[in-house]
């Protein structure tokens, strides 16, 4: 099934009765919002995307913005045409790894581009009032949440599509008491490209594009068919195009339109296009507090910026803005699917005994086997399973920090399954593996950080929670709990009584 935007997807999950309008006020202003208690009371109740209509200290009351749309497993299953998440999850990894199902994209003309429908020129950009403007938590800037950002490598000319936060800086609060440009805050953005040392492909791209003193061109298209996010969000290999496995996950090419400024191309069906150009000199900016996916405020981070140079958008144009946060949060879901799909694909190629790799909200990396005891291929193969995550394609399986193997009657999606794996099959000196020598995830504040500002290497827990047959013993006790199918039946039996 294939999206052809972002209001499609919108309007499967209003029809499923998981879209609401809310007409409340609510605020979104710097220090006093409504929409970081917002965002947690949707996580606790599992709750419903939602368009918010009455912002308070909105800058843009006449654009909506959509909140929690991808919230749960099941609608980030959803996003590619699912509804089960194991079922998204494995035809998300199984096209990864089957290029032979990719469709290169297609250009279509400007005239037949939705995203082209209004356009904003270069000498009339200001995004104080062009942009829309929420803060969330005590973040202390607003951002550009939602958008897949587009460079080329400027030696190879080969193109990267990524997700990645921007950072406006418009009535942005500086974490050192500095202060920002009226250039920077209106005809400016700051994105998170790890440059310096580069983390994530644009920041391999700009990385170069500085080095050889070179300008590097940029496009962020804003709300395009989930399938191109979730591609985009996706730790394919470095060189490879993320608009054909879009292609692929919607079973049919995404439809490109190039761009007016720069030699780049977008969805044809995205809210908002901003085109920009860093510059090799541009000095990089201080934000903070940043408020993220780990669950905590960054009192500062620094990041590049580049200059916008177009923005186009669609008639009647929505935005989306999110929060990271103490997870679960809205595009948490959404994030970890390709995580999964990812390790889940590079591990099944080389293990077929991988049945399934799950990624908790706080990002502990559950592999779950489809053997167990005397029927692993040998001894110690928990452990042999816990490298591979390590030294799995892709940056998230190398700072995976806390990593555990369970056999096929554990349910990988539950921690409470997984903790009685790991508290009746493990014994920590001989099952557990230290690894002094990883990569840190980036964010983690438990991480010791470098002289670039953040933390590059930390260490890692691998527990073994398979069965240690033929490991340690011939024989092991029968798990006492009852048939599923059993439980199912005697509440029923007792609905009348029960509930
Ligand atoms: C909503 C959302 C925001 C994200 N923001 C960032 C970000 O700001 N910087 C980053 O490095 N990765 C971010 N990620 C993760 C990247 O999208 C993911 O690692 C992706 O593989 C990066 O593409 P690349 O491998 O081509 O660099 C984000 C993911 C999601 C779902």
């Amino acid at each position: 099934m294939a999206f052809n935007d972002m209001r499609a997807y919108l309007d499967l999950i209003k029809e499923s009765g998981q879209l609401k309008e809310i007409d409340e006020p609510l605020s979104c202003e710097y220090g006093k919002n409504d929409l970081q208690a917002l965002m947690r009371y949707l996580a606790e109740t599992d709750g419903p995307g939602l368009i918010l209509n009455n912002l308070v200290g909105y800058n843009t009351p006449e654009i909506p913005v959509i909140y929690n749309p991808f919230g749960t497993r099941e609608r980030t299953a959803m996003a590619l045409g699912e509804t089960d998440p194991l079922q998204a999850k494995l035809k998300h990894s199984a096209i990864l790894a089957d290029r032979s199902q990719w469709h290169e994209p297609v250009l279509i003309d400007a005239a037949k581009a939705p995203c082209k429908e209004e356009v904003i020129e270069e000498a009339d950009i200001s995004i104080d009032k062009q942009l829309p403007h929420l803060w969330i938590g005590q973040e202390g800037s607003s951002y550009v949440c939602g958008a897949v950002v587009v460079t080329k490598d400027p030696e190879t000319g080969t193109r990267n599509v990524g997700w990645y936060r921007l950072t406006q800086l418009w009535e942005c609060r500086h974490p050192t008491d500095g202060s920002y440009t009226e250039r920077q805050q209106k005809q400016q953005l700051s994105i998170f490209a790890f440059w310096n040392p580069p983390m994530n492909h644009i920041g391999l791209h700009l990385a170069k594009a500085k080095a050889m003193g070179k300008p590097l061109e940029v496009a962020v298209a804003k709300l395009c068919d989930p399938a191109v996010h979730v591609a985009a969000c996706t730790g394919t290999p470095f060189g490879i195009d993320e608009y054909a496995f879009a292609g692929g996950l919607r079973g049919s090419p995404v439809e490109l339109v190039k761009c007016d400024t720069v030699d780049l191309e977008v969805p044809a069906t995205a809210e908002y296009v901003i085109e920009g150009v860093f510059q090799p000199d541009a000095d990089d900016v201080t934000i903070g507090w940043h408020s993220n996916s780990i669950g905590y405020y960054d009192k500062l981070q620094v990041f590049p910026v580049f200059d916008i140079k177009r923005i186009t958008h669609r008639k009647n144009p929505m935005w989306y803005a999110t929060i990271e946060m103490m997870p679960p949060f809205d595009h948490n879901y959404l994030a970890l699917m390709p995580v999964e799909g990812e390790i889940l694909s590079d591990l099944q190629r080389k293990i077929p005994e991988v049945n399934d790799v799950v990624v908790t909200p706080n990002m502990t990396y559950v592999v779950q086997l489809k053997v167990d005891g005397a029927n692993k291929p040998h001894p110690e193969f928990g452990k042999f399973v816990l490298h591979a995550v390590w030294g799995a394609a892709g940056r998230w399986g190398r700072t995976a920090k806390i990593v555990v193997v369970v056999g096929p009657d554990i349910n990988p999606y539950d921690l409470q399954a997984v903790e009685f794996a790991i508290g009746s099959r493990v014994q920590p000196y001989e099952d557990s593996i230290m690894n002094q020598s990883a990569q840190a995830m980036v964010l983690d504040p438990s991480a010791v950080k470098g002289p670039q500002g953040f933390p590059m290497t930390g260490s890692q827990l691998g527990i073994d929670a398979t069965i240690k047959i033929p490991e340690r013993f011939s024989d092991y006790a029968p798990v006492s709990q009852a048939d599923p199918d059993a439980v199912a039946a005697i509440g029923e039996r007792l609905k009348s009584v029960l509930g």
